[in-house]
């Protein structure tokens, strides 16, 4: 399958269509499609939630959320053609009996149906009962899960068996919005469509790599949600562990799916376990104290949450991870991620080996790494760092560092870069699975993550304190100084 099959109609519904989500995302991506013919005239958005709308207030409070949340304008063609496939479900999910009133909805036109379940995971029980006692989950339906699933490898399980009792692995989609994005996509292309990247892709070449998801945001109201995750499960078991794997991945043999993400899988298996033996050497973990971000005062995350004077829970992790096959064996991968922090901004930064003998060592005694930084978010692009001799007559062999760039807005100017969930749902419509995170990789994610989690427990690790606004905790820079590298701060 892909993306020149035909388009073909589905029923979507969306468990928690007032929720954010689906308000700030699900619909705007939708609006998209829609927009770019990617949705069959005959399919069918059906919004569930409990509020007593009819199709027309529905119409009416999606249009305003396309409104507020698209970083266009409203075309009111497309509108008009995409507003008649909205329509309403009043249910609480909690009553299975009412599910009767969707099935009536979709039996009326029966198609393959795609469950969105954006809603927290506590529903999913109460959500595949009423799925399964009005056949909402036949052999060709689809399911797509929301992170978080679970918040531990015990209870990714539960979910993942109780789901697949209704749905094959082949139709369940689950969410990691990262794999969505589009310089993540390209990484497969840049790593395996140029021979000088893909020749050099190695503990033979590579000195080490770092990823940093920094983020401005707070925790949003999302109290309750925090204070139980914290950035380890919020950030790093997901988003980070994905990225990741898919740098250090090998060749798959094919784009096929499942090709796809054996390989990924094997790269999450290979992870060093970070255990009470390693974890002080390995991780730091910080939360923000009250500080200035954009020339605002933020309040610290103890006030911001309310409810306790103290709270054990991360808002900043930084760890060394080390991969334990043929290939990366020897290459620390340094991951950081925090919220409150200077600049939002994801990138990954590769550095290289430095030639084994300096031959300009009277010009320039060190010589600096070869780096190349991918600008995931925002300023997509990439840039490459070489070692270039200043032109002149003053010096025969004086070096300075340069930089190549590449400007996704420069290069692809008339290009519009997708939302990430444009990209997923329209996979999921396709069937394409590559995009969405197997079981196993979850399973695998989540059994590394419970080992630090743990380890952080047993061995009373303290919490680095930092100010909103700044780079996160000092430690985090020890965790590259005493191998002797530095993060690359913006
Ligand atoms: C979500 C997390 O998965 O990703 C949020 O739950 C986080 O806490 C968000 O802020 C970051 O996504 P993005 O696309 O803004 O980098």
């Amino acid at each position: 399958m892909n993306y020149d099959q035909k388009i073909l109609a589905y029923d979507l519904i969306i468990f928690g269509a007032k929720g954010d989500l689906s308000k700030r995302k699900l619909l705007p991506a939708l609006y998209q499609l829609e927009k770019s013919c990617k949705l069959h005239k005959n399919t069918r958005i059906i919004g569930v939630g409990r509020a007593n709308w009819d199709k027309k207030k529905y119409r009416q409070i999606v249009k305003i959320d396309i409104i507020n949340f698209s970083n266009e304008k409203i075309n009111l063609d497309i509108w008009n053609k995409f507003s008649k496939k909205l329509l309403f479900c009043n249910i609480d999910v909690n009553n299975t009996s009412s599910f009767i009133k969707l099935q009536k909805i979709i039996n009326q036109d029966r198609k393959i149906l795609i469950n969105y379940f954006a809603m927290p995971q506590h529903t999913f029980q109460a959500l595949c009962k009423g799925l399964k006692k009005f056949k909402l989950n036949l052999s060709k339906d689809r399911v797509i899960l929301e992170k978080p699933l679970g918040n531990s490898l015990k209870s990714s399980k539960k979910i993942n068996i109780q789901i697949s009792k209704l749905f094959k692995e082949n139709k369940i989609f689950r969410i990691d919005h990262y794999l969505g994005k589009e310089t993540i996509l390209n990484l497969l292309s840049l790593k395996f469509s140029n021979s000088i990247f893909f020749t050099n892709w190695s503990n033979k070449t590579i000195d080490h790599i770092q990823i940093t998801i920094s983020e401005e945001v707070g925790i949003e109201g999302r109290l309750s949600y925090f204070e139980e995750t914290g950035q380890m499960r919020d950030m790093v078991q997901n988003h980070l562990l994905q990225i990741l794997s898919i740098i250090a991945m090998s060749p798959p043999i094919n784009l096929k799916s499942n090709n796809i993400r054996n390989e990924k899988l094997k790269i999450l298996k290979s992870l060093r376990t970070i255990d009470i033996k390693n974890i002080n050497t390995h991780t730091i973990r910080g939360q923000y104290k009250s500080g200035v971000l954009n020339n605002i005062t933020v309040p610290s995350y103890i006030e911001e949450i309310g409810i306790k004077k103290y709270s054990n829970t991360e808002t900043f992790v930084a760890i060394k991870v080390n991969i334990d096959n043929w290939k990366w064996y020897g290459v620390p991968f340094y991951l950081r991620t925090g919220k409150r922090l200077q600049k939002k901004y994801s990138e990954i930064v590769i550095y290289f080996k430095p030639v084994t003998m300096n031959l300009f060592s009277k010009y320039s005694h060190n010589l600096p790494l070869n780096k190349i930084i991918i600008r995931l978010q925002p300023n997509e692009g990439i840039d490459i760092f070489i070692t270039n001799k200043i032109p002149g007559l003053d010096s025969k062999y004086m070096l300075k560092e340069i930089k190549l760039n590449f400007d996704y807005k420069k290069t692809f100017k008339n290009l519009r870069i997708c939302d990430a969930y444009e990209r997923l749902l329209l996979d999921s419509f396709l069937g394409l699975q590559s995009l969405f995170v197997s079981r196993d990789e979850i399973e695998v994610s989540w059994k590394w993550v419970d080992s630090i989690i743990h380890a952080w427990k047993s061995s009373k690790s303290k919490l680095e304190f930092y100010k909103a606004g700044t780079l996160g905790p000092q430690s985090s820079d020890y965790l590259l100084k005493k191998d002797g590298k530095y993060w690359n701060n913006l």
